[in-house]
């Protein structure tokens, strides 16, 4: 047997647990907090920072927040397992939309989930444990290259064997590489799993167009393959949850079944409280029951309960008229913001003349752009300039603010310049 420790004769050293990596993201973050650089900057975290760079409490959620605590009638008692009532058919219906015929046919259900990994994590067991036939730990499950670091980690830890990239980004062209994307579905074994970045794809903040989502669709529908999305950054993409739910919403028209992981910590401002939504539109109410029945044996091993605070919080702000209007413009905020950030980056670097096309950062959507900069120039702005980034090049626009962009561009155009 391996043992990791034993009193009295400790572990032989083939027995010693090794040291896992340190989570990229989290260590950059770190790294940037022990750097005593005055102008530092740090372009790393996928948090929403002010024009001030510091951390937004959205002011809808300060007000929800108050009504809570002041609610006498709210206790600590354990929710349902599958989640706080209110939250799991919040009248809204933001991703859906409210006229959403699978709604009305009662075929959607939703699980509540910790955060957006939450979701992922618990449709992923699900999948796993039903999907394809008992335990089928072989079916393909397919993420984007490149995308969010956890996709394949999460898969991978639910028991699934065979993680594959499909082609998304065409780094020549800074631009989504459509052609090889739909190749990938066409190729692929049927019934592999799909996921898709509903909106405001991380990292690349490239989108499909609607008219390549019909396609991407309908050869989808043809291979019978099945479509997870994640759904991380609705309002983010355009301002607009409407539009942005636009791909979502079309796939379900087109009669799929699918799941969609749907995460309230970016345009609530909610990443610490975890708060996820893991929807399900079924073919039909009956097979909803049964799913939701293991959903709720899935959850009963990994937490078996959720926490409230940040459900009651989105639940109310959804449910209230007021607040919700009131959180459409907080989200909205957040979104302008990026998008200034945005036009200025891209007017510097073209007024500083730095060599490249510059176009990809206004045209890319979302918390991210993907910069098109090589991991050395990434690593001479890290070392030279204390400005923190992905080594993927990936940068978060609203690590940029009035007062430090300045600094940002001209680094931009020397590690450009200076590296090749
Ligand atoms: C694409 C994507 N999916 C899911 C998540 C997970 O969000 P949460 O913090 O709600 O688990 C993130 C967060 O960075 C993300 O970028
Ligand atoms: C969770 O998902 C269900 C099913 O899509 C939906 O009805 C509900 O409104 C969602 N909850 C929130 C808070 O968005
Ligand atoms: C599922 O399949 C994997 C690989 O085939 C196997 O190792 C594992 O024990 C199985 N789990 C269950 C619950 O059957």
């Amino acid at each position: 047997a391996r043992v990791f420790y034993s009193s009295g004769n400790g572990p032989s050293k083939g027995e010693q647990v090794p040291q896992a990596a340190p989570v990229a993201v989290f260590k950059l973050t770190q790294d940037f907090t022990k750097d005593q650089f005055p102008t530092k900057v740090n372009l790393g975290v996928g948090a929403y920072r002010t024009d001030e760079g510091q951390t937004w409490v959205l002011p809808v959620v300060k007000r929800a927040e108050k009504i809570i605590v002041s609610d006498d009638r709210l206790n600590h008692e354990y929710l349902p397992i599958l989640g706080l009532p209110e939250f799991r058919s919040s009248v809204s219906r933001i991703a859906l939309g409210d006229d959403s015929p699978a709604i009305q046919e009662n075929r959607v259900g939703a699980v509540q989930c910790l955060g957006g990994t939450g979701a992922l994590r618990i449709g992923a067991e699900f999948l796993r444990c039903f999907y394809n036939g008992n335990n089928n730990t072989k079916t393909p499950i397919y993420v984007s290259a490149p995308t969010w670091e956890n996709h394949g980690a999460v898969f991978t830890s639910a028991g699934f064997q065979d993680i594959r990239p499909y082609k998304y980004w065409d780094a020549q062209t800074r631009g989504l590489d459509f052609v090889g994307f739909l190749s990938d579905l066409e190729s692929c074994p049927e019934r592999s799993i799909f996921v898709l970045h509903a909106c405001a794809h991380n990292p690349t903040g490239t989108d499909p167009t609607q008219d390549q989502w019909k396609q991407i669709a309908q050869v989808m529908m043809r291979r019978k393959l099945f479509v997870f999305f994640d759904f991380a950054y609705q309002g983010f993409a355009s301002g607009n949850l409407e539009n942005d739910a636009w791909a979502l919403r079309y796939f379900v028209s087109r009669g799929f079944e699918l799941f969609c992981a749907q995460s309230f910590s970016k345009n609530f401002g909610l990443y610490n409280e975890r708060v996820g939504n893991l929807t399900i539109v079924s073919r039909d109410t009956d097979n909803l029951k049964r799913v939701l029945s293991q959903m709720e044996m899935i959850v009963r091993t990994t937490w078996s309960n959720p926490p409230s605070q940040g459900a009651r919080v989105v639940a109310l702000t959804l449910t209230s008229p007021e607040l919700f209007s009131e959180w459409k413009d907080n989200v909205k905020t957040m979104a302008d913001r990026i998008l200034l950030m945005r036009s200025q980056l891209k007017a510097k670097l073209q007024a500083l003349g730095t060599p490249g096309t510059w176009d990809h950062i206004t045209e890319q959507i979302g918390m991210f752009s993907f910069t098109g900069l090589n991991p050395k120039q990434v690593e001479y702005l890290v070392k030279e300039k204390h400005i923190y980034l992905m080594s993927s090049g990936r940068i978060n626009m609203c690590g940029l603010t009035t007062k430090n962009i300045d600094y940002v561009a001209e680094s931009i155009h020397e590690a450009v310049t200076v590296v090749q």
